[in-house]
Parts: structure tokens; sequence; C-alpha cells
């Protein structure tokens, strides 16, 4: 279905089984809902061979993480960020691609940590927590774990720059003790 008004979005397509390297494909899309429903578009109206992974499409308290990518260089979840003029979307960076923007959660790359500065701020209040571990079982891209701090476990980040924290949440959500607050830019939520 064409609207009007229609954006241009980068999506970046590689099958590691047939392609000598990957390339970014441009796709005329509507411009509304979110980067998912951009690429459901894609896939039934221009191309579908686009492989990417959609689980819950993002109801209120069911995100399942399956939609994790980067969306402009920053991990996103695709049913929760909105679309906005001239997104390039790609693949999770801390997981085995194995085509397009699906990747395989159960395999990490080896460069995991090195992807530059992360966008989200996770802060654990040691008081608050009990090492349950639920934030580490939710979370969908393996940011957090349980360590030993000071003579006591705690949830910590190990991996900030994989959060999907600008659009995710959920282990601030399902914390049962209240005690991650998430900062996106300066601005807590
Ligand atoms: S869910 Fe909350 S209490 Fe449980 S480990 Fe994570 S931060 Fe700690
Ligand atoms: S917001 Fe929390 S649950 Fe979501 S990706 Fe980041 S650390 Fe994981
Ligand atoms: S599809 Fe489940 S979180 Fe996006």
């Amino acid at each position: 279905m064409e609207t009007n008004n229609m954006t241009d979005i980068k999506v970046f397509r590689y099958d590691p089984e047939k392609d000598e390297k990957p390339r970014y494909a441009t796709y005329k899309v509507p411009l509304e809902g979110t980067v998912l429903d951009a690429l459901r578009y894609i896939y039934e109206e221009h191309d579908a061979s686009l492989s990417f992974r959609f689980g819950c499409s993002g109801p209120t308290f069911e995100r399942c993480g399956a939609c994790a990518v980067k969306v402009n260089g920053e991990p996103a979840l695709g049913c929760k960020k909105m679309l906005k003029e001239q997104m390039t979307v790609e693949p999770h960076h801390k997981f085995v691609i194995l085509k397009d923007l699906a990747v395989d959660f159960d395999r990490e790359n080896v460069r995991t940590g090195e992807w530059g500065a992360p966008s989200t701020e996770i802060v654990v209040d040691p008081e608050k927590c009990t090492a349950c571990r639920d934030c580490v079982l939710i979370c969908p891209v393996k940011v957090l774990e349980v360590k030993k701090v000071d003579g006591k476990g705690r949830a910590v980040a190990t991996d900030p720059g994989s959060c999907c924290g600008q659009t995710c949440a959920q282990c601030a959500t399902f914390c049962p003790n209240g005690a991650i607050r998430l900062q996106i830019r300066g601005e807590t939520r």
C-alpha cells in the first residue's frame, strides 16, 4: 500500500553462503509505523528474499527481543523504533550474521565490546539489587551478568555498547526491586 508520504530506507544485505561481501540496498517505504513495519513492507512489496527476525511484534509486556537490529548505528528493537526519514538498518553487531538482518543469538562475534561508545548507561543500585538474575535472563542481547562486587552478587552491565536501551528497557521494567535505571543521552528512563 503506497501513501504519498514515502521515504527511503537503507538495508544491509548479505548472504554469507552466496555473497562475497555485504552490500546496502535502498527501498521506498511508507513513512509511518516502526522500523519493523518498514521491513515487513519491503518483504511484501519489494523483495521477499530479505531475511529479518521478529516474534511478538512488541505488545506491551511481551517483548521477545528477536527484532534487535542496529538503526543508524545504534542497537534498537525494530518493533519499537519509530521510522524516520533516511534510516539505515543493519544486523545487531554482537551476533553472527545468518543472512541480512537475521543473526544467531546463540553465537556471539568475537569482537564483542569493541563497537564504539554506548548510547545507554545502565545504572544498577547495589542497595536494591538482590542478584536474582531476572534482568540477565530477559535481556535480548546479553548485556548483563551477575558478578560479585565488593563481596556481594549484583547485576553488572558487561557490554553496554550492545544495549538496545533507547527502545528496549526490559531490564528496568522487569527488575522486581526497581534496581535498574537507564540513562540515554543524559535522560533517565
Ligand atoms: S533484576 Fe534487578 S534485582 Fe535482579 S539481578 Fe537484575 S538488577 Fe538485580
Ligand atoms: S535495556 Fe536492558 S534488557 Fe534491554 S538491551 Fe539494554 S540491558 Fe538488555
Ligand atoms: S518483535 Fe518481539 S521485541 Fe520486537
